[in-house]
């Protein structure tokens, strides 16, 4: 099948993605070397394939890649600093010990800074309810919840 050009701002900068009509954001995503988008079930379920597509949480299995024209895609490696130091986010969850197996960390991540873009400071309900479309089959969330809080009282400070 002919492919076709989508252009994107990936974090940050203009790409544009050759894809079939049929491609979905997700394996086009992996197609260019962004790896941190994990494919999981395919199917919505699982988060793992979570990125921010203007500015909106999005499981990117559930898109086709063609949609994504003209949008702004985030992936975890877009949350770095300009000199490759990590999110406040990224920072907690590996201080927390938020990260076993690491497959569901990226989306997980992405989840969190998307929640505490709109609960600043979330109650233990509110994170559960944030991170709700995204699977741990390894930390049994404890730490990943302590990862959350920490990270809120980082971009406090850092604010
Ligand atoms: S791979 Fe997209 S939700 Fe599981
Ligand atoms: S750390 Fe392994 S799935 Fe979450």
């Amino acid at each position: 099948m002919p492919k076709q050009p989508v252009n994107v701002v990936l974090n940050g900068k203009p790409v544009t993605l050759k894809v079939e009509p049929r491609t979905t954001l997700l394996r086009a995503l992996r197609e260019v070397g962004v790896t941190s988008v994990k494919r999981g079930c395919e199917e919505g379920e699982c988060g793992t394939c979570t990125v921010l597509l203007d500015g909106k949480l999005q499981k990117s299995c559930m898109v086709l890649a063609v949609e994504a024209e003209g949008k702004k895609v985030v992936t975890s490696e877009g949350l770095l600093g300009p000199d490759g130091e990590l999110h406040p986010v990224q920072k907690a969850f590996v201080e927390e010990g938020a990260i076993q197996c690491g497959f569901c960390t990226p989306g997980m991540v992405l989840a969190a800074v998307d929640l505490l873009s709109r609960h600043p400071n979330p109650t233990d309900e509110q994170i559960k309810e944030g991170l709700s479309g995204n699977l741990c089959r390894c930390t049994g969330y404890v730490s990943i919840i302590r990862a959350v809080h920490k990270a809120a009282a980082m971009l406090k400070e850092r604010s």
